[in-house]
């Protein structure tokens, strides 16, 4: 099986879970990737995941390869019978496979690249190493979704919540740069499966892909949005639309996160999946409070990647 989104999780809840329990027990299956080599390609930049899909292959006995591709590969080409005389160096089609020699499963983290919307939703990088891979693939964040994160998202609002349906509320806040909408999509798909009342609020022009709305409320108003919210996740992302796609149309500092709009929560925690600017998106004063869940947050991409990791696995052993 390869890890690539929520449509490779049989159950949720049973994941959510599992992940729980390996924070209980990181070592509990340190002989499960015993003589097995994970391989992590970056074409962009990353703290969390880097480290924290170390750590959890590194508690499952694996051995672990690292390679900055981005900086230190070739170029890699991926359309089909291209005549490679420019900078491309090398194609996808040898690539995968090559790499797929050297190690039992392949993880990729392959950003948007905002040259092309159509290359980037067709998720251009992940498809083709899923395509010519012969090794299952983990997606570190790919140009569409961040499904790593997204877990490690639910199994915090798990282990925080103390209703039956907590309200939920994903908002965009202003940054200088066009931030690509992974996190955000694949956020509100991963709620979108949980039972939440779950709300997104954003300035117009900032609508994501309605496959990852789905049945969400949506509300360019922020503060009627906040209204008894129990989580308020944070995040900035770039225009969706055709017309403005990869943009930044938006910098309004009004969209930041303060004290006095959270005060207008149920006592919501706040989370955001870092790194983030601080007094851009988040006041300090909110982002160091007794509400904010980042810090713990990070703490869980160790566990959601080590359950996803855990699943492929077993997979691979049937
Ligand atoms: N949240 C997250 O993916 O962090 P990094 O970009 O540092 O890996």
């Amino acid at each position: 099986m390869n890890y690539f989104d929520i449509n490779d999780i049989d159950n949720l809840s049973t994941w959510i879970n599992e992940a729980i329990a390996l924070k209980a027990k990181p070592l509990a299956h340190k002989l499960l990737g015993q003589d097995k080599t994970i391989c992590l390609l970056f074409f962009n930049n990353s703290l969390r995941t880097r480290l924290s899909t170390q750590k959890a292959a590194m508690n499952l006995g694996m051995n672990v390869m690292v390679m900055n591709f981005g900086a230190e590969g070739w170029q890699l080409e991926y359309g089909d019978g291209e005549v490679m005389d420019q900078g491309k160096s090398e194609h996808v089609i040898e690539a995968a496979q090559v790499v797929s020699q050297y190690c039992d499963i392949v993880a990729i983290r392959a950003f948007a690249k905002f040259e092309n919307k159509k290359d980037d939703y067709q998720e251009q990088v992940l498809n083709a190493f899923m395509k010519y891979a012969s090794v299952p693939v983990l997606n570190m964040e790919s140009a569409i979704g961040h499904p790593l994160q997204a877990l490690t998202d639910m199994i915090t609002i798990t282990e925080h919540n103390n209703k039956t349906k907590p309200k939920v509320v994903l908002s965009w806040a202003p940054h200088p740069r066009a931030l690509p909408q992974a996190v955000a999509n694949s956020f509100a798909q991963y709620a979108n499966a949980s039972d939440f009342d779950f709300v997104i609020t954003h300035p117009e022009g900032y609508e994501l892909d309605p496959q990852f709305v789905g049945k969400a409320t949506v509300t360019n108003n922020q503060e009627e949005a906040f209204k008894d919210a129990d989580f308020i996740y944070v995040k900035n992302w770039s225009p969706f639309s055709d017309e403005n796609y990869g943009k930044v149309i938006n910098t309004d500092p009004n969209w930041r996160i303060t004290s006095e709009k959270m005060a207008m929560t149920n006592n919501a925690k706040f989370m955001h999946c870092l790194p983030v600017r601080r007094n851009v998106i988040v006041d300090d004063a909110v982002i160091d409070s007794e509400h904010s869940l980042v810090i713990k947050q990070a703490n869980n991409r160790t566990f959601a990647a080590q359950i996803a990791i855990k699943k492929i696995l077993e997979s691979i052993d049937n």
